[in-house]
């Protein structure tokens, strides 16, 4: 059974580990523990078996979620856990009033991009040389939405791509 749950200091040890191997600019404990201490902050972390396998770091501030960070530990990806994540974190802004989505990935980094443009995320812009790096961000965007039809409208997609996970894996969320 999958869980997905409030992030607590104590996952932090195991979430830099997950980082570590995951992200060419990995975050630091200090900059996962900051976000316990942020309010626009929401994020979650994946359970399988009493084990950590992955995070997403959403901020919700002035009705646009922004994703800052998301991530399936290498050995559990391609089985709709990244989707999961992502989903529950968009369902959730979207419940609690946001209109908009923005992010930015790495141009190389094809299966967040893919993951990304699933949910209607679109190329906002890019940034030259970015990260430490040096590589390019590209910026994408969801929305806004112009009205209450259209956020509905996304709403079911959220709410039938997450049917659609339910049928593929046994999870739960724990408030
Ligand atoms: C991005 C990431 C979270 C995706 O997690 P995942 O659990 O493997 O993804 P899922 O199995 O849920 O796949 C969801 C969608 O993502 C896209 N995707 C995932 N892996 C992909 C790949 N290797 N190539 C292309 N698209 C891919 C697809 O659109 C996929 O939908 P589909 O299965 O219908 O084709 C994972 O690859 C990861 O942790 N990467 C390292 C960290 C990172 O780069 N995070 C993003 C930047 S902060």
């Amino acid at each position: 059974m999958i869980q997905i749950k409030p992030l607590k200091a104590e996952d932090v040890p195991a979430i830099t580990q997950i980082e570590a191997v995951s992200r060419p600019t990995p975050w630091s404990e200090k900059q996962f523990l900051d976000e316990l201490n942020n309010s626009n902050s929401d994020p979650a972390v994946l359970w399988e078996t009493g084990q950590i396998i992955g995070y997403i770091i959403p901020w919700m501030v002035a009705g646009e979620i922004q994703i800052q960070n998301i991530v399936v530990a290498p050995t559990h990806r391609k089985r709709g856990l990244g989707e999961l994540l992502f989903n529950v974190a968009l369902g959730r802004g979207l419940e609690q009033g946001c209109s908009a989505g923005y992010l930015e990935v790495r141009e190389s980094n094809k299966p967040a991009i893919g993951l990304y443009q699933k949910y209607q995320f679109q190329m906002a812009g890019r940034r030259e040389g970015y990260y430490r790096d040096g590589e390019n961000a590209l910026l994408m965007n969801l929305g806004p939405f112009e009205s209450a039809a259209e956020q509905e409208t996304y709403q079911r997609l959220i709410e039938n791509r997450a049917n659609l996970l339910q049928k593929k894996i046994k999870f739960e969320i724990v408030v």
